[in-house]
């Protein structure tokens, strides 16, 4: 069966604080570190690249850490994120011509490979890499910002998934939190980001546990 996680997104976390923020995160009960990288050209925003990973890895050794790659070129930062400590590396299909021969790169420099898809990039995209592919990500909001509201009509996609591939782990990101985390579960998606929701929150414990009990039920 498969395993219900909550992986918060530290893009709204004091990046200045990044290793006391992340253990917080991680002793309220964090299943593992989303972060988030950007380079200012998939997106139109910059945060942090493999540097600030590696620091983050020196400081937090055993916590499972999934990039989540806004960036036009994934092949390129494979290496240095492997180097950086990185699990799980997610990287956009829209700007990549070969997907599986990145994804093999990623497979083979010890990751595991994540697929992830833009609000407006169609779930048959995916369809070809299923075979390749660890985890998909749905993005329930455009890529580039925390704090945005969800896109309910990206559960379609995660419905879809679901029903094709029944061992898959799905994984949506972009204003996920209490009050959206039912449809994210019912329509089938077990790897739940979460930004603002959590690392706002006055008890991150209790919302991290509310969300993974409604996608374990
Ligand atoms: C958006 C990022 C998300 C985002 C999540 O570009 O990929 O991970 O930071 O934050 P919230 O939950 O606030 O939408
Ligand atoms: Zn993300």
């Amino acid at each position: 069966t498969l395993q219900a996680k909550i992986g918060p997104s530290i893009l709204n976390a004091d990046l200045a604080n990044l290793t006391a923020e992340s253990q917080k995160l991680l002793d309220n009960g964090a299943d593992y570190l989303h972060l988030d990288v950007m380079d200012g050209s998939f997106v139109p925003n910059l945060t942090f690249g493999h540097p600030m990973v590696k620091c983050l890895r020196n400081n937090i050794k055993s916590a499972f850490f999934e990039t989540h790659m806004m960036v036009s070129n994934p092949e390129q930062w494979i290496a240095p994120m492997a180097d950086a400590g990185v699990n799980l590396y997610t990287f956009h299909i829209e700007p990549v011509k070969d997907v599986c021969k990145v994804s093999r790169q990623v497979q083979e420099a010890g990751m595991k490979v994540g697929l992830a898809i833009k609000p407006n990039t169609s779930v048959e995209a995916l369809q070809q890499y299923m075979d390749i592919a660890d985890l998909v990500l749905v993005m329930t909001v455009e890529p580039g910002f925390g704090g945005q509201s969800f896109m309910e009509n990206m559960m379609q996609k995660v419905q879809w998934l679901r029903s094709h591939y029944p061992n898959i782990d799905i994984e949506v990101d972009g204003g996920v939190g209490p009050k959206t985390i039912e449809c994210c579960a019912k329509s089938g998606a077990n790897w739940i980001v979460s930004g603002t929701a959590v690392v706002g929150a006055t008890d991150q414990r209790k919302v991290i546990t509310e969300m993974r009990e409604v996608v374990q039920s």
